[in-house]
């Protein structure tokens, strides 16, 4: 059987970067070496993309950041192929990998900015290289929290009330935007950036006071913002979905437990809880994980959720439903928001690049996460297919001689 190589792709311009590292390393550890040969291709905080040998596969690696950057190998994407991506050596170091590398399928395991939004997945389209995941549109939708809801509230999905402004909206206008959040959500609200996650910039207010520097603080992470009802009574229950358009199937659901007091599930709460290092009470890892490498693993859930069957296929069927609305592709992450008191649900957010690619929502199925990278490198080479199986150019030259003769305006212009 043909080896492919399979870039890995992680790390990234976001404040996700060390969650997307131990996410994209369990995924590499998870393929099966007899059909993928993993090739680390690391994105550092100031964008510059790096590979190396099989060293920085290890999540160990990233302990100090600065020596990756420079004991790694610095690269250029060369898209010549058209077809696959060759990464070319700038400079030797100390990982070093052969002075060009070609890679027939990109695992993108980013989270948040470009790596997540769509910015990544357009380079990919562009280099015409199968990529895992959501698509461009998918992406960019499910990373922006305000067009995501709209788009639910049009398919009549539940949504929790919510205003959503820009920064030049807000300036100037304080009061005023104020005033319109308390009249129309009244307390308490979340009150959130529009396009990141991981709880970052997310705070809760009861009062114009808090709300105020709620805004002021979700300002500092991206120009839009939205405030949110607050779900009283709040349960969270998650539900991953795999497969694309045609076909998707739901996991089984999860229910993500905070701590007492804690009314937000907080970045804290999602990756360092039980010390960070030794992962959570619950903490679950690929057998061939370190410790320490759990990411959206080591929180602390319940899993299945515990919920009676016909909330669970209520749940699961619109959990598919969003997951093909959005046209999203692979492995996604659909959180609901449920009032405890009364049961009803609501659509929070798709997460297009899932913490830990949900791996742990797919075992109690029988997927096991090598059998998950499977399915996701085998969509990715699916669509890829079908994307050029298609009429995408024309043969004709309109700017050869014969062809201008038909085109006679076009012509003239030209002089
Ligand atoms: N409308 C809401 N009511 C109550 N709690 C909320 C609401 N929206 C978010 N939260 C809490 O804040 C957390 C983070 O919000 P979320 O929209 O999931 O953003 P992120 O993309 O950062 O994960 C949620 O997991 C939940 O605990
Ligand atoms: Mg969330």
């Amino acid at each position: 059987m043909m080896q492919r190589n399979v870039g890995v792709v992680f790390g990234g311009v976001s404040p996700e970067h060390e969650v997307s590292i131990i996410s994209a390393l369990q995924a590499a550890a998870a393929l099966d070496r007899a059909r993928y040969r993993p090739v680390p291709i690391y994105i550092a905080k100031d964008g510059v993309w790096y590979t190396g040998d099989d060293r920085l596969l290890d999540p160990a690696a990233y302990r100090d950041l600065d020596r990756i950057r420079r004991e790694a190998t610095p690269v250029m994407l060369d898209p010549r192929s058209y077809r696959t991506l060759e990464l070319v050596a700038a400079g030797g170091r100390r990982f070093a990998r052969p002075a060009r590398w070609s890679v027939d399928v990109l695992l993108l395991g980013l989270h948040g900015g470009p790596g997540e939004n769509g910015g990544l997945q357009g380079l990919c389209e562009a280099f015409n290289v199968p990529y895992t995941g959501s698509g461009i549109l998918g992406s960019a939708l499910g990373m922006d929290k305000v067009l995501s809801k709209m788009l639910c509230r049009d398919q009549q999905i539940p949504i929790v009330d919510f205003v959503a402004f820009r920064e030049s909206d807000w300036g100037y206008h304080e009061e005023a935007w104020l005033d319109r959040c308390e009249q129309e959500l009244g307390y308490p609200v979340v009150v959130k950036p529009a396009r990141l996650g991981s709880s970052i910039g997310i705070s809760r207010a009861a009062d114009r006071a808090a709300l105020d520097a709620a805004i002021e603080e979700a300002l500092r992470y991206d120009e839009k913002v939205v405030v949110e009802r607050a779900v009283t009574a709040l349960r969270e229950i998650n539900c991953s979905v795999l497969g694309d358009v045609h076909e998707a199937i739901p996991s089984v659901l999860e229910e993500p437990v905070r701590s007492a007091g804690q009314e937000l599930l907080s970045f804290r709460e999602k990756y360092l809880r039980g010390g960070g290092a030794d992962g959570g009470k619950h903490a679950r890892r690929p057998a061939k994980q370190p410790a320490g490498a759990e990411g959206m693993a080591s929180l602390d859930r319940v899993i299945p959720a515990p919920l009676p069957p016909e909330k669970t296929a209520e749940i699961q069927a619109l959990g598919v439903r969003i997951f093909q609305l959005f046209e999203c592709s692979g492995v996604a992450r659909i959180d609901f928001l449920m009032d405890g008191t009364t049961g009803q649900v609501y659509f929070n957010e798709i997460n297009t690049i899932p913490g830990s690619f949900s791996f742990y929502l797919w075992e109690p199925t029988g997927v096991s996460f090598t059998d998950l990278t499977h399915r996701l490198i085998d969509l990715a080479l699916k669509q890829h297919h079908d994307k050029n199986g298609r009429v995408r150019t024309y043969d004709v030259n309109l700017l050869s001689e014969r062809s201008l003769q038909g085109l006679k305006g076009a012509k003239q212009r030209a002089g």
